[in-house]
């Protein structure tokens, strides 16, 4: 069981402009059916949880809800759940939502959707093992930031798929501080 971070970023690090915009990234050339795609990712997957503005997000501009599996989503407010879906609302300690989502994804994966400190959170914990990241051609300069932490990656696999640089690392722990490097 594999917990993933799976996201598409500007190339500066950022998942969206700082008014959260995705028009960036939307308009990009990709093949859905290429190295690293969605699909084949979301295959292997039994449980998504994601921060309150993804949410928001994938509610007001992500069409039908997209996710026939259990998703979490952190939040301290209360916010409307889309016919049909399965969504558990949680807050604080990413620990006790970690364990439940094990426990519903009966073998499979776990996926963070983002946004970054969200997933932060799961690696502070030392829940987070693989992150994806698409890199986009564009860079923001500001924005909702990748992963506002200080990790230590190896890189597993690399590609292209049309217009991004795809990587995929394992997290080996926290970066040392430089004294101990
Ligand atoms: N490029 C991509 O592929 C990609 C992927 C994912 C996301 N995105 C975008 O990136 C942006 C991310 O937004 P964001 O940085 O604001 O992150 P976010 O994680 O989507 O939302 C942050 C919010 O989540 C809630 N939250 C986080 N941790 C919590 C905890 N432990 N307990 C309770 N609530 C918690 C809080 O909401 P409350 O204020 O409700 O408490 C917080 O304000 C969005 O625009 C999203 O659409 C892009």
């Amino acid at each position: 069981m594999t917990t993933h971070y799976y996201t598409a970023s500007s190339l500066d690090g950022f998942l969206a402009t700082p008014d959260h915009s995705l028009h960036w990234l939307l308009e990009q050339d990709i093949d859905e059916h290429g190295p690293m795609n969605y699909d084949a990712f979301i295959e292997g997957v039994g449980a998504v949880a994601m921060g309150a503005t993804t949410y928001e997000w994938v509610l007001e501009y992500g069409g039908p809800w997209p996710y026939s599996l259990p998703a979490w989503v952190f939040t301290h407010r209360t916010l409307p759940t889309p016919p049909g879906a399965d969504v558990r609302f949680a807050q604080g300690d990413v620990r006790d939502v970690h364990a439940a989502m094990i426990q519903a994804a009966g073998g499979r994966d776990v996926w963070i959707v983002g946004g970054g400190e969200l997933v932060g959170q799961f690696a502070d914990a030392g829940l987070l093992d693989e992150l994806w990241v698409q890199y986009a051609p564009v860079t923001l300069g500001a924005g909702a930031p990748l992963l506002p932490r200080a990790l230590d990656l190896e890189l597993i696999d690399v590609a292209r798929n049309r217009a991004f640089l795809c990587g995929h690392y394992r997290v080996r722990g926290p970066l040392p501080p430089a004294s101990e490097a």
